[in-house]
């Protein structure tokens, strides 16, 4: 299959939210949420079984995630990316090597969590570079901030994480000090609270530009601690 096998399956004017071939579909502009119900990661037309549920939202090509999917076929997967021509990509790598435990959201990253994610369901948590909006006037655009963190702590279990990835240094100052001031998570590394080499993490396609590049990569992770 190819990218461009994938369409949408509906007009624009028809536009809904749905899950179709192994898409979910969120579109731009459209915030009918009470439309839809989430039946359950472990619905059949979601992924069948109650297997451990991993997140990566930004998923971009998709290169970093249908790896993971593939290596470990007993976790089911969950490509977050807003982008329709990223999400094709990803839906033509599960298609292509038969990933059945990974499902690709085509739509952006706060709005599905916050109305569908079910409270304490997911197991971790990756973002693999998200933009860094670096100029100061564009800050505000960035992903993580305290609405989206508590969106995080709500869905994930207690004692599991979140785990970022950056080659931004303000950007990774900013991702500390907002976890740092949420009370339910915890670094799991001391200070400087991040690694700049993780083994075994993967790559994805911004991983392997930045480091072609001569970048330095920073790894965090935070723990969720508590119940509430
Ligand atoms: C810099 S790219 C990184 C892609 C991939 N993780 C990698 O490392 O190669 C960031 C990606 O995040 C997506 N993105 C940005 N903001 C998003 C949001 N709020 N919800 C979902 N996807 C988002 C962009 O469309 C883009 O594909």
């Amino acid at each position: 299959m190819k990218p461009e096998d994938l369409k949408v399956p509906f007009r624009w004017e028809e536009r809904c939210i749905l899950i179709k071939d192994r898409v979910w579909y969120l579109p731009n502009y459209y915030d009918h949420y009470n439309n839809f119900v989430f039946p359950g990661w472990n619905h059949h037309d979601v992924f069948g079984n109650d297997n451990p549920v991993y997140v990566e939202y930004c998923s971009g090509n998709g290169a970093w995630i249908a790896a993971k999917a593939m290596e470990n076929p007993n976790i089911n997967w969950v490509a977050v990316e807003k982008k329709f021509e990223r999400a094709k990509k990803i839906w033509s790598k599960l298609k292509n090597s038969e990933l059945n435990n990974l499902l690709v959201i085509c739509g952006e990253a706060y709005k599905v969590t916050a109305h569908y994610f079910p409270p304490q369901t997911v197991n971790e948590i990756f973002i693999n570079f998200p933009d860094p909006w670096p100029k100061t006037r564009h800050a505000k655009h960035r992903l993580i901030q305290q609405a989206f963190i508590q969106q995080l702590w709500s869905t994930l279990q207690i004692g599991h994480a979140v785990n970022i990835v950056t080659d931004d240094p303000d950007y990774s100052a900013q991702v500390i000090e907002e976890f740092h001031k949420h009370p339910g998570f915890v670094s799991s590394y001391p200070e400087p609270y991040y690694l700049t080499e993780r083994e075994n993490y993967g790559t994805s396609f911004f991983e392997e530009m930045w480091r072609e590049k001569g970048k330095s990569i920073r790894y965090h992770r935070f723990q969720r601690s508590h119940e509430s």
